[in-house]
């Protein structure tokens, strides 16, 4: 496959370091890409060269048991097993680079993407996919008021991009960052936002009453925001966490059961949810033009990982190599 352009997630550095998880390493980074399919082997039929595709890295073997290639992060318990270090054996490189040799489980076709004007601003498409399937776990959104907890991040800048173009009443987005929670107010009249105060009963007030919580959040030193999403919702309301919160929630069990609430995880994405994310993208209903697209090369990575950490919000770097 020929890569076109590849997302830099903003956090790429701190993969690098180590700092989110072992990869076998050495090897080439990249979880997923926009690319060109210029060949394929005897026994794949879903897509032909000249393609369009999503290359989503998602390789799933059943059974708890899926890796992401070329990047950190494991389905299931998520600890991986014997079978997923030899998943990670055969399939090892990621798309970073010019040209990826890519498993097709992992490639999803985007018809009509070769007509898009912009194809750098599709790899984007990956984490408006994972916002998606992070939103759809808790039902139908039209109608219903949606909160998005670290909209000011890029998954959950998505995630409030998603949530409009599916018809919420309201999107609340919530975050730290005044200059990103500002440039989402301008998306539109049903955009509200909340700036994190760091206490949680002034945060649930702020935040809801709502329907649906998303929580995107980084690595947080506290469970606090999350649990403010949670105070927030209205009786049967669901709260998604599709974050990198790496802590443990306390969840009392009256509450959960007498408001009838739902809690749900969200991993990744699937290949009908890229799909219908894609249709939305090329009917117009997902207007893409919001999103600040910065871009770089191969010829300077640690320039490259410094310009990701910086573009959160609706920015993102995209790597056309
Ligand atoms: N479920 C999945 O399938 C999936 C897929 C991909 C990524 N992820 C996870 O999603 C997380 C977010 O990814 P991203 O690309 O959106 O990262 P990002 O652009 O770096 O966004 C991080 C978000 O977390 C907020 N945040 C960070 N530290 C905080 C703190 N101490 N207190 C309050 N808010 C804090 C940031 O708020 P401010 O900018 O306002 O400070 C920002 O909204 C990652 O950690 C990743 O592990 C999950």
């Amino acid at each position: 496959m020929e890569v076109l352009a590849a997302h830099l997630p903003a956090y790429t550095k701190m993969v690098v370091k180590g700092n989110r998880g072992g990869l076998p390493v050495p090897l080439t980074l990249g979880p997923s890409c926009i690319g060109r399919v210029t060949d394929v082997a005897p026994d794949v039929f879903h897509v032909i060269p000249g393609d369009i595709v999503l290359d989503t890295a998602l390789l799933d073997a059943g059974g708890g048991d899926e890796i992401l290639v070329g990047w950190v992060g494991l389905g299931g318990s998520g600890a991986g097993s014997e079978r997923t270090d030899r998943m990670r054996t055969v399939w090892h490189d990621g798309v970073f680079a010019e040209k990826a040799l890519c498993a097709k489980e992992t490639m999803v076709k985007l018809p009509g993407a070769e007509n898009y004007p912009d194809p750098a601003r599709l790899s984007f498409l990956p984490w408006l996919c994972i916002a998606a399937a992070g939103l759809h776990a808790a039902g139908p959104l039209t109608g219903r008021d949606v909160a998005v907890i670290g909209a000011t991040g890029q998954l959950g800048g998505a995630a409030v991009l998603m949530a409009l173009a599916e018809g919420a009443a309201t999107v609340t987005a919530v975050g730290r960052n005044k200059e990103a929670l500002e440039r989402l107010a301008e998306l539109g009249p049903r955009v509200r936002i909340h700036r994190l105060t760091g206490d949680r009963a002034t945060d649930a007030a702020g935040i809801g009453p709502v329907d649906v919580a998303l929580d995107a959040l980084g690595a947080t030193p506290t469970a606090d925001a999350t649990m403010a999403a949670y105070d927030s919702l209205r009786g049967r309301g669901t709260l998604v966490l599709i974050g990198g919160v790496h802590q443990d929630l306390i969840i009392p069990y009256g509450d959960l059961m007498h408001r009838r609430l739902t809690l749900r995880g969200s991993w990744m994405s699937d290949e009908e949810t890229v799909t219908t994310v894609w249709n939305l993208i090329r009917s117009g209903l997902l207007d893409l033009s919001a999103i600040e697209l910065l871009t770089v090369g191969l010829d300077d990575p640690a320039a490259a990982l410094d310009l990701a950490e910086r573009t959160t919000g609706l920015g993102f770097v995209a790597l056309i190599p």
